[in-house]
Order: structure tokens, then C-alpha cells, then sequence
């Protein structure tokens, strides 16, 4: 949605959006396939396209970002590309999630929020904690394993009763504005604040940070394009391990809605006013 809205710039070369897909490899690199193994046509897989195209009937991907599917569906794969190894990779490369570890997820009831909570609690954290903007999101995100779900408005009070006061170890936010400067109010010694979003669309903050060094506190970003482009072997090592999680039924995508590829502008119109829950995707054909 943001891509869409322009808040991250035009990229190099996109004229379509839409950056995870799945579906059946019809053509593989060179004529023949040359340059490109472990892959074949007709393969069902699911890809994550750093340049996008994915709204579309067929999309080029570099082969070194498509997946085999493991055992999920075509159309739970669609969903899985960018969300997934984005949990992930904020949880286990950014945030270092470590067993027994406390985390607190904002959006908590969105796509990568939902899958996160599920993805914390298969990689061990000790207790998962959700944010969100409405009573209603806060009842639906449950599910997902969270120990407690508060609406983000006052949570700092919250999560401290909820933890002994102590705080959490781990803030994953991709919220931003007053959401994240409270985060560190929450933040156990040696905790990480993982940013990996700006879905509040504040201007950028302007941080203390002796709060940091004094605790042997982190502050750690995640941004899979920019992994992707810098990366690519790390992003390879972080896609196969949420995909198979999701594959053995230890995560679950919860998808909520289905539209035509035509009607993708009612998609980004709930999108963009923050009333969608779990995950969205578009059905091609
Ligand atoms: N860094 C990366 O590599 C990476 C990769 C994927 C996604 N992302 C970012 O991560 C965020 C979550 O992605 P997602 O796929 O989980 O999206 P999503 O399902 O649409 O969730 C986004 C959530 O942001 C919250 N939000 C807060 N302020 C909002 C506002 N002004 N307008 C709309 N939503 C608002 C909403 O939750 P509440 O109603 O609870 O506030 C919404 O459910 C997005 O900002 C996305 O850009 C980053």
C-alpha cells in the first residue's frame, strides 16, 4: 500500500507492484534453462520479487528468490513470499530472538504481525505480546498465540504490569512515531527494538540514545529489499525455514480476503485504512 502511495520512491524499473507471488514456473532463465538449477518448468513455487510485478498473470523473478512450495497451497503460498521470511527475518536475523525471550509485536493483527506472533513462539520466546488500534483487531489477534493483545494506546502501562515491570526483550514495530519512541518505556536491558515499517506514516524521530548504551539496549532495522539487493544468500537461508514452519502447520496464514486481480484498488482502499486483519491476496485467475 505504501509502495503504491509512493512513501518509499518510484524504484528502479517497477511499472507493476505487488512483490510476492506464487504459482507454475513457465520458463527458466536462458532458452533451455541455463543458468538456473534445482528449478524446473512447471514447478509450483512461490517467489518474492524485489523489483515487483506480481500483479499480474506472469511475472519474472530472480531465481535465486523463488521457493519450492513444501506442502502449501498455491494459494497459501501467495500469501507466504513476503510476510513470512519478513517475520522471520525481523525476529531471528534483526531482533536475534533467543529461547525464553519476551516480545512485543505491534499491528499485531496484520499479515506480518499475525504470522510473527506464531513464528516467536515456534523459534521459543517465553511470552508474545500484541498491539493494535481497536478493541475489535486486539479479539481477533488472539489466536495467533499471543499471552495478551492491548490496544496501543496506553500499552506502555500494560506490558509493564504484564511483565513484573520488567519489560520485554524484543519490540518488533512497524508502526512508528510515538508507538516506537514509547517502545523503548518497555525495553528489558539487552533488549532490541526491531523497526521494519512506517505504517503510521509519521516523520521520521529523533532519539535519545543514552537509554541504550546504559542498558545494553539495540536498536536494529530490517528491510528485505534492501537484503535482497545486498544479501541474497541470507534472505535464501531465511525464506526455506519460515516456509517450512508454515508447511508443518506451526504457522498458519490467516487469509481473510480474496479479490480479483481487477478489483486490486478495493484491496489497497481497506489497506490503506487500516481495517484489514490477518491477510489479503489477489486471485489472478
Ligand atoms: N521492512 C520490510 O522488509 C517489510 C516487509 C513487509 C512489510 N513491511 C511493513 O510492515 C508493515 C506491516 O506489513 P503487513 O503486510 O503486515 O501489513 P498489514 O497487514 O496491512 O498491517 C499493517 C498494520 O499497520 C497498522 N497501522 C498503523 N497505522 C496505520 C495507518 N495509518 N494506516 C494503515 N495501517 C496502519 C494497522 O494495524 P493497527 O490497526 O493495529 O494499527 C495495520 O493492520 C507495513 O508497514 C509494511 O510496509 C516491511
Amino acid at each position: 500500500m505504501q509502495h503504491r502511495l509512493g512513501d518509499f520512491g518510484q524504484p528502479e524499473g517497477e511499472t507493476v507492484t505487488g512483490l510476492e507471488v506464487s504459482g507454475q514456473i513457465v520458463g527458466l532463465g536462458e532458452p533451455g534453462g541455463g543458468g538456473v538449477s534445482g528449478l524446473a518448468v512447471g514447478d509450483a513455487v512461490v517467489a518474492y520479487l524485489s523489483d515487483g510485478g506480481g500483479y499480474a498473470e506472469y511475472a519474472v523473478a530472480p531465481a535465486s528468490l523463488v521457493f519450492p512450495l513444501g506442502g502449501l497451497g498455491l494459494r497459501t503460498g501467495g500469501a507466504a513470499a513476503l510476510v513470512l521470511t519478513t517475520a522471520y527475518g525481523v525476529l531471528a536475523g534483526a531482533a536475534r530472538i533467543a529461547p525464553g525471550d519476551t516480545v512485543l509485536i505491534h499491528a499485531a493483527a496484520g499479515g506480518v504481525g499475525s504470522a510473527a506472533a506464531q513464528l516467536a513462539r515456534a523459534l521459543g520466546a517465553g511470552a508474545v505480546y500484541g498491539t493494535v488500534s481497536t478493541p475489535e483487531k486486539a479479539e481477533y489477534a488472539r489466536r495467533f498465540g499471543y499471552e495478551a493483545v492491548f490496544v496501543r494506546e496506553g500499552f506502555v502501562d500494560a506490558v509493564r504490569e504484564a511483565t513484573g515491570g520488567r519489560g520485554v526483550d524484543i519490540v518488533l514495530d512497524p508502526v512508528g512515531g510515538p508507538t516506537r519512541l514509547a517502545s523503548f518505556d518497555v525495553l528489558a536491558p539487552f533488549g532490541r527494538v526491531a523497526v521494519y515499517g512506517e505504517a503510521a506514516r509519521h516523520p521520521d524521530l529523533h532519539l535519545p540514545v543514552l537509554a541504550l548504551w546504559k542498558n545494553n539496549r539495540t536498536l536494529t532495522g530490517y528491510n528485505i529489499g534492501d537484503l535482497a539487493r545486498r544479501d541474497p544468500a541470507l534472505l535464501r537461508t531465511h525464506a526455506p525455514r519460515s516456509l517450512s514452519l508454515a508447511a508443518s502447520g506451526a504457522v498458519r496464514i490467516d487469509i481473510t480476503d480474496e479479490y480479483l486481480l481487477e478489483n486490486a484498488a478495493e484491496a489497497h482502499r481497506v489497506l490503506q485504512a487500516g481495517a484489514n486483519r490477518g491477510k489479503a491476496v489477489l486471485k489472478v485467475s
